[in-house]
């Protein structure tokens, strides 16, 4: 039995005040979302997040479990686990470096953590940045968009978990160049290859499934994924040779990626820029309309509108923010492993060289307090829900100008939404709806 209340320190609200008490941490549906994609780990998020989030003048949290290994849900802990290099590997027993590796072969080793993943990560900070993500998702979703758009405001619903998936899809089929199903460029892809595509992501995701306990596959769980991977990046070697400089493929072999680092990093985007993007933009719309946020985010656009004023850089819009809070309270890569590679003393603990580290993200970023549209920057957390230190998530500001554009297709017209219906996806990796129908409320 999964509790839906837990015991949370409430210290990262500007607003609210010091003390421990028992509220739930998110939204009943949220809840419910967390349980029917993985009962276990949902009640390790709560558990966690009660027993091993930051505590006020006691020990950082950090606890180990048996049959999980160290685990946090202190978002200071949990920044310095990920930003320690020496002491953590991404790559051990535990990261999913490990998973990877035994998927593509041990080159990956160096990809993921040695001297070659810092390479790629120099050459590669160009390929996601605030224009060229706001580029992708102008050129890939446009017509989806525009389609939902016109449904909402002629009185029909839209179900937006399947409208995340198809968005998805079609951005996975254009980075990835995959041939036949419009990723050559040939012509944008149908509903149905958009479809087909996250669902292969989606398989391959599930193999990490069994991965809370163990980093460790099983043969024929090495086999089914290794079928996996070839078929989504089959269309990789062409377009890393051939595509334009202005398609990811090409701008890889541009910037002097080798066809080896491509296909590493074509693996890498699809698992982990699929479910977690779609996840976050269905439940970042029901989070504004089950907690009624959507009415403050409508009055804050409209204010923008009224009364245009600079912002300063990096600062954020009202939608903007609202994207922000989504990521925090959805956090829909809940938990980010890494192996221990050498003894080291973290928040006075000793952890030995072997041992792996759960850091609980979804956890430590919800302890924050409700989602409010309008919440400002929140110190503790800072952008936990894309990781930290030189595995921060390379795909965020794409992630951030998906959701971006999702909500502003919801909201630009100024009216709030209602849910008509929605279904949680059952025993996946990443929670999220399967479906979430809305309609103009
Ligand atoms: C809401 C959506 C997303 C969330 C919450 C998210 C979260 C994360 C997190 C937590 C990590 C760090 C994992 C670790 O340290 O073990 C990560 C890494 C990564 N993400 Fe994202 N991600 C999202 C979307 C995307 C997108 C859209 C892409 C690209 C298409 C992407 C590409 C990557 C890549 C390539 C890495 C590995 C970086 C490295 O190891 O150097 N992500 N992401």
């Amino acid at each position: 039995m999964i509790p839906h209340t837990v015991r949370v320190t409430t210290t990262a609200d500007p607003t609210g005040p010091r003390t421990s008490r028992v509220v739930p941490p998110t939204t009943r549906h949220e809840l419910r979302l967390l349980v029917a994609a993985r009962p276990a780990m949902a009640a390790v998020l709560l558990a966690g997040g009660a027993v091993a989030g930051p505590r006020r003048g006691g020990r950082a949290g950090l606890r180990k479990v048996p049959g999980l290994g160290w685990v946090t849900a202190d978002p200071v802990v949990g920044r310095q686990v990920l930003t320690d290099h020496r002491h953590f590997t991404i790559v051990g027993e535990g990261g999913v470096g490990h998973l990877w590796a035994q998927i593509l072969g041990d080159w990956v080793l160096d990809l993921f953590d040695g001297p070659g993943h810092h390479a790629l990560r120099t050459r590669s900070r160009e390929l996601f940045t605030e224009v060229s993500a706001a580029a992708l998702v102008d050129g890939a979703w446009s017509g989806p968009l525009h389609d939902a758009r016109r449904t909402l405001a002629a009185g029909r619903s839209v179900d937006v978990g399947r409208l995340a998936r198809v968005l998805v899809g079609r951005m996975m089929i254009s980075l990835l160049g995959i041939p036949g199903a419009g990723g050559g460029g040939e012509r944008l892809p149908s509903d149905d290859e958009a479809l087909t595509a996250f669902a292969t992501g989606e398989r391959l995701a599930s193999i990490a499934l069994a991965s809370a306990g163990s980093t460790y596959l099983a043969p024929e769980q090495v086999s089914a994924a290794q079928a996996i991977v070839a078929e989504l990046t089959r269309g990789v070697p062409d377009g890393w040779r051939h595509a334009p400089a202005d398609r990811l493929l090409g701008r890889c072999r541009e910037l002097g990626l080798g066809l080896d680092e491509t296909t590493g990093l074509a693996s890498l985007l699809m698992v982990a820029g699929t479910e977690t993007s779609a996840s976050a933009m269905a439940r970042t719309t029901a989070l504004l309309v089950d907690t009624g946020e959507q009415h403050r985010l409508l009055r804050l656009m409209a204010d923008e509108r009224e009364h245009p004023v600079a912002r300063g850089a990096g600062e954020p819009d009202a939608v903007e923010n609202a994207v922000r809070e989504g990521l925090r309270v959805t956090s829909p890569a809940s938990v980010i492993g890494r192996g221990v590679s050498s003894d080291v003393e973290v928040a006075g603990r000793m952890l030995r060289a072997g041992e792996r580290v759960m850091i609980l993200t979804w956890s430590a970023n919800v302890a924050a307090g409700a989602f409010r549209a309008d919440r400002p920057y929140v110190r503790e957390t800072r952008q936990l829900w894309f990781g930290a230190g030189r595995h921060l998530c390379l795909g965020a500001a794409l992630a951030r100008a998906e959701i971006a554009a999702l909500l502003h297709t919801l909201y630009d017209d100024g009216a709030p939404l209602r849910v008509v219906s929605r279904r949680a996806m059952r025993r996946v990796l990443v929670p999220g709806y399967d479906e979430l129908v809305v309609a103009l409320g």
